[in-house]
């Protein structure tokens, strides 16, 4: 690894410069980044790198409520007490205490330092680096996306208004006659391409849009003459969206019988259909969810949301890659296939079932009437019965069996063997004892054969899989109490109460805000909460976001990461987190109001028991004291 040794002297150099400046290690860090790595980009290295799949390449994680769990790669331990956090994008170990964001990580394990971590993850994610020559060059590339981000959601609101106008009633009336709602509409952002060669062109040139760009971002084509036109054209338009908010592509369907019924916007700089996932911005929303509904169709998904299923996503029109399976399992352990009645049991099919298998994720497979799509099934049975087909879904293995049960003739011997030995390949992969045991009494029953004879069946394909090498991972079912037996230490109540309101800010910016509004920095007494509740205030004020992650960002400090990254994985949970919130608020300022109090009661007695008594001094305490009192009386 490495960096470029004149790099590395720059940095040395630059450093001592900075060193000079004194201060804590927090600033440096910062001003550092500001010299080398521009800040925005320092964010999106992190972003880019989801810290799951990160640590996954270093430590073994097994999915455990909302989180990960594994042993921790920083001491040694029996049990796993080391915990990831797909939601804050942290780590922490609750036996030795270390934690912190994806860089923090890279630094301990690698032994790097904060520059050559964040040059691995980029590297890492494809990102090219901003050194000091090509800043420039990556200011410019980082201007192009933001342009294309932003082109798209004009485009985006451009189709919604025109859905939306005298020129999209047909395409309205056609969304409407499919079932769809205003609110719904709104929620996916549809929208109407009208039909014309440069609509979306025009617009978007009148907007200043460069017409390069619009070719780069795939919402115009030019053709071998030269000429360039819009992509989409009469189409109903969905917008895209990346998890994060961006608009980065659009799928656009016919209003009628006409070919082809859909159309994708090509993969661009901001747009790849591989590891992009229709849907999964709104279910974003809904975290923390149990499982997730993977369907096939655009209008699938928008039929779930409507329906109040609103853990469903679609792939856009392929089948699942491994990209997609990763982020999936971020999402969710448990992952239920929506897929038409006649595609299910398609050889590419199974093989993305197998995909979500092994990223991690617990697959049920749904079964519908043949030839019917999960949007069918909604709008003709009702979500009731959507929700028994759930209940009925079946394990991967029964599936595989179940389809593998329709190729052999159980009437004939040949067909039984054959489906025995066939269903033996696949018990072999299945690594519970009893979960197999099961099967084979089963295969019993339908094959006639005896259980002893299937079990040396499967035992000979283990010894043969074993000698070619293949691996299984077994996937056993440890459990994971650690976290429960941690300590709970006491702690003042307006100390908690800081400690989650923080939580609470670094969880959702409208929180932060909220909170802003009624506290500043100074109210809170703790020095590490000050600080991080100083660089939210930060963030905010530059308009960027605010994720735990990221506020790690800005602190150099070992110790003080640890316990930030304490306070951001708490568990805050109650049903009304407004109420919560206030109340927690209110503790802080009471126990704020209540110092003040003790501070003025001592300086009066103070003053009292002196030889001359300063009287202008004396009265504005006393004022004071008064204020302070009623303040108290009426927030109690
Ligand atoms: P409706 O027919 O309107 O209910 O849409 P659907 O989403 O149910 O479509 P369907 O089941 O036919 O196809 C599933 C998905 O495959 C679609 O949502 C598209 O992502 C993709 N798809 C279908 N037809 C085409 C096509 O002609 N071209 C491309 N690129 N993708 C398609
Ligand atoms: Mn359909």
């Amino acid at each position: 690894m490495g960096i470029s040794e004149a790099f590395h002297n720059k940095i040395i150099k630059k450093r001592r410069i900075i060193e000079d400046f004194g201060e804590h290690k927090y600033y440096k860090q910062v001003v550092l980044m500001g010299l080398f790595f521009p800040e925005e980009w320092v964010e999106e290295v992190r972003a880019s790198n989801d810290i799951v799949d990160v640590i996954s390449d270093y430590v073994q994680l097994k999915r455990s409520g909302r989180g990960f769990f594994g042993l921790c790669p920083f001491h040694n331990e029996k049990t796993a007490s080391f915990h990831v956090n797909p939601e804050s994008q942290l780590y922490h170990c609750f036996g030795c205490g270390v934690g912190g964001n994806v860089f923090n990580f890279i630094m301990a394990i690698e032994r790097l330092d904060f520059y050559e971590a964040v040059k691995l993850m980029a590297e890492r994610a494809g990102i090219p680096l901003p050194n000091t020559m090509d800043v420039d060059k990556f200011t410019r590339s980082k201007k192009i996306r933001d342009q294309m981000y932003e082109l798209h959601k004009e485009a985006a609101r451009f189709y919604f208004e025109i859905l939306m106008s005298k020129e999209g009633r047909k395409a309205l009336e056609y969304l409407q006659s499919r079932g769809l709602d205003k609110s719904t509409i709104k929620a996916f952002g549809l929208g109407y391409a009208p039909d014309g060669w440069e609509t979306i062109k025009t617009f978007l040139k009148q907007k200043n849009y460069p017409e390069e760009l619009l070719i780069e971002s795939g919402i115009v084509v030019k053709n071998s003459n030269n000429r360039v036109y819009d992509r989409f054209r009469n189409r109903i338009m969905f917008p895209i969206i990346h998890p994060r908010g961006m608009v980065i592509g659009f799928g656009g369907r016919v209003l009628d019988d006409s070919l082809p019924k859909y159309l994708n916007s090509s993969d661009s700089l901001i747009f790849n259909k591989s590891s992009t996932l229709y849907g999964l911005n709104l279910v974003r929303k809904q975290l923390p969810i149990e499982n997730l509904i993977i369907v096939e169709g655009y209008m699938d998904v928008i039929s779930l949301h409507q329906f109040g299923f609103k853990n469903a996503v679609a792939s856009l029109g392929t089948s699942l890659t491994r990209e997609q399976a990763k982020m999936l399992r971020r999402y969710a352990g448990e992952v239920y296939i929506a897929y038409d009645g006649d595609t299910a049991g398609q050889k590419a099919t199974l093989r993305g079932l197998d995909i979500l298998q092994e990223a991690g994720c617990k697959v049920k497979v749904m079964q519908f009437p043949k030839g019917q799509d999960p949007d069918e099934v909604l709008r003709k049975y009702g979500p009731e019965y959507f929700k028994k087909l759930m209940n009925n879904a079946l394990s991967l293995v029964d599936y595989k069996l179940e389809q593998l049960k329709n190729e052999y003739d159980l009437n004939s011997q040949e067909g039984r063997t054959g489906f025995a030995s066939a269903a033996a390949r696949i018990l072999v992969k299945l690594p519970n004892l009893l979960e197999r045991d099961v099967h084979i009494q089963r295969l019993e029953a339908l094959t006639g054969f005896k259980s002893r004879i299937i079990y040396q069946e499967i035992e000979r394909l283990e010894r043969n899989d074993a000698s070619k090498g293949v691996k299984e991972k077994r996937i056993g079912n440890n459990r994971l109490d650690t976290a429960k037996g941690s300590l709970r230490i006491l702690i003042p109540s307006n100390i908690k109460a800081e400690r989650d309101l923080i939580a609470l800010m670094a969880l959702s910016e409208e929180n932060a805000k909220k909170i802003l509004k009624k506290l500043d920095v100074q109210d809170f007494e703790d020095p590490i909460h000050r600080e991080i509740v100083s660089i939210i205030k930060k963030l905010i004020e530059s308009d960027k976001e605010v994720n735990p992650a990221q506020i790690l960002n800005y602190v150099g400090d070992q110790d003080k990461i640890k316990k930030m990254v304490e306070i951001f994985t708490l568990q805050i949970e109650y049903d009304n987190t407004e109420k919560y919130m206030d109340d927690c608020i209110n503790e802080v300022l009471l126990s704020g109001l209540e110092k003040r109090r003790q501070e003025l009661l001592k300086q009066i007695t103070e003053l009292e028991q002196s030889e001359k008594v300063d009287p202008v001094k004396y009265r504005s305490l006393i004022q004071e004291l008064g204020e302070v009192n009623r303040k108290l009386k009426t927030n109690r």
